[in-house]
């Protein structure tokens, strides 16, 4: 096996990746960051400057489980403290499984900012994968605001709340084009009072992206989903996508025209290069499980020999219905690991955790609760606080495993008047089998009920079911998929719905478990489990140095 070793350098600097010129932290100059490519087994070692000036940072391994290394899960507030700015910080871990993961920002809403980029693992070689394809080619989605993430983030938090809206662009591997005759004639910040355009639609920076085909070639397409805010249907005008790959594991193939992309998901699909190579095609991404307001992005399926920036003649094809919950609950449902290579779940869990999933007021905020309590970091990371048992850190009682489901109805306005915001966590036992039911429910508007992907850190998770309506602990069981669940690390939560998945507390640490919507997570919609924590080694001192670990707090 092999060490990678990478230096990246963390900065703001004013770019156009929909032609609006704003501030975008970017990796060594770029955005989406550099695809880290390895092979299955192999070290990666990022050594990360944050030259962000004025602002902490921390970058989180998406899907990489991190066995032995739980200090470099990148999880600001749970697995290390934030690199300050100046600072340098070491990340070392194995990627142990092949298949397509991603790295963001995990430090307040800095992924919205730009700070993410992909993982691409290749199985050790000589392990043969049950397809083949010509070429391998990556694609990262994203939304897109004009908003600083400050302005977001203090939105959020304001009394009256101020949402962040839907998203200007979407963008497809950081490329995405706004309509500037929308854009106001005031000069924006970082234009030099208007000598530079706030936006150019002529900027080489929102140029679509072109993915250059060769007819009768089959590419195995990685997509993955970064996307602050939208669940997003992407699509090849006139291609069919056969689905082979989800967040690293392999899935009994099927055949799709749209494939709607969760944020923090990652898919791999085949596709043949067969339509007339006679021009070039739309590849096209829309937003699906909210209202859009959002134009959809676009990018060129280009069929060599034609001009890679030659936009078709034809209109792009309009992606599903934004409200079809049902396709997207059976495309959910679709998704099943591949004959073969998969690993079976226990049999019987050894608990059962339900979390009802709400939207409530706390001390006039707006806020995400799980069985009625909003997590609130704590100063010093959950980690290092019970690695090196520091009292007082966080609550010390659990949550709750359970709240009544009988008497709530999921398809009321939300009132959770108990609501609370709470640092607690769950305690695993280590290597014990966890069943997580995620509860969904209206939110606090009338008649609406959000999507919601839950993404759990150190794990992968068996996804056994999902079902429409309130959980019943008594009859849904009996009809998990215990034959061949797929294992995947993010899953949707679908409105009014809930679902079901299974893991082994077999990783020494503590992880997080949160919607990936970032306000989501922003407002409370986190849980942490810990397990094992004896077994975790000795914490590397870079992920101390904040909350009751700072150097020299007797005199502070
Ligand atoms: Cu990709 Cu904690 O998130
Ligand atoms: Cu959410």
């Amino acid at each position: 096996a092999k060490t990678h070793l990478h230096k990246w350098d963390v900065r703001y600097e004013y770019k156009s990746p929909d032609c609006y010129r704003k501030l975008v932290m970017t990796i060594n100059g770029r955005t989406p960051g550099p695809t880290i490519t390895a092979e299955q087994g192999d070290t990666i070692v990022v050594v990360l400057k944050n030259s962000l000036g004025t602002e902490n940072t921390a970058i989180h391994w998406h899907g990489i489980r991190q066995f032995g290394t739980p200090w470099s899960d990148g999880a600001e507030g749970v697995t290390q403290c934030p690199i300050l700015p100046g600072e340098s910080f070491t990340y070392r871990f194995v990627v142990d499984k092949a298949g397509t993961f991603m790295y963001h920002g995990h430090y307040g809403m800095q992924r919205a900012a730009g700070l993410n980029g992909l993982i691409i693992v290749s199985p050790r070689l000589g392990l043969p994968e049950p397809f083949t394809y010509h070429h391998d080619r990556s694609i990262l989605l994203t939304d897109w605001y004009h908003a600083s993430t400050f302005d977001q983030a203090v939105g959020l938090s304001s009394v009256p709340f101020v949402f962040v809206g839907e998203p200007q662009s979407l963008l497809i591997n950081g490329r995405g084009e706004y309509n500037c005759s929308l854009v106001a004639k005031t000069p924006a910040p970082g234009t030099g009072n208007g000598s530079i355009p706030t936006c150019n639609s002529n900027s080489p920076e929102c140029a679509p992206f072109s993915l250059t085909v060769v007819h009768g070639r089959t590419y195995r397409l990685r997509i993955g989903s970064l996307a602050s805010l939208s669940t997003i249907s992407f699509q090849i005008e006139g291609h069919e996508m056969t689905v082979v790959e989800a967040d690293g594991s392999y899935v009994e193939p099927f055949v799709t025209k749209n494939l709607i992309i969760y944020s923090g998901e990652t898919y791999s699909v085949l596709v043949k290069a067969d339509q007339p190579p006679t021009r070039n095609y739309w590849l096209v991404t829309s937003v699906v499980a909210r209202k859009p307001a959002t134009p959809n992005g676009l990018a060129i399926f280009n069929y060599y020999p034609n001009h890679p920036r030659r936009n078709p003649r034809t209109s792009p094809p309009a992606g599903p219905q934004w409200n079809d919950t049902a396709s997207r609950l059976s495309q959910s449902r679709a998704i099943k690991a591949r004959k073969g290579y998969f690993e079976s779940p226990p049999q019987k869990p050894d608990r059962v955790i339900e979390l009802l999933n709400t939207q409530n007021k706390i001390n006039g905020q707006f806020k995400w609760s799980l069985n009625n309590l909003s997590l609130a970091l704590p100063s010093t990371p959950y980690l290092v606080a019970l690695k090196k048992k520091l009292k007082g850190v966080f609550d010390a009682e659990q949550p709750p495993d359970q709240v009544n489901l009988d008497s709530y109805d999921i398809y009321d306005v939300a009132k959770n008047v108990n609501a609370t915001s709470s640092s607690r966590i769950y305690s695993l036992e280590f290597n014990s089998t966890v069943d997580i039911v995620l509860q969904n429910a209206n939110t606090m508007t009338p008649n609406n009920s959000e999507s919601h992907p839950w993404h759990l850190h150190g794990h992968d998770f068996w996804v056994l079911g999902y079902g429409e309506g309130t959980y019943d602990s008594n009859r849904d069981p009996q009809y998990y998929n215990l034959v061949d669940p797929i294992m995947k690390n993010t899953v949707p939560l679908h409105p009014y719905g809930w679902t079901a998945i299974r893991f082994r507390a077999d990783n020494p640490g503590a992880w997080f478990f949160h919607c990936h919507i970032e306000s989501h997570f922003f407002m409370g919609m986190a849980v942490v489990f810990e397990e094992g924590i004896g077994m975790v080694g000795r914490l590397p001192s870079s992920v101390m140095g904040c909350g009751k670990t700072k150097p020299h707090r007797s005199l502070g």
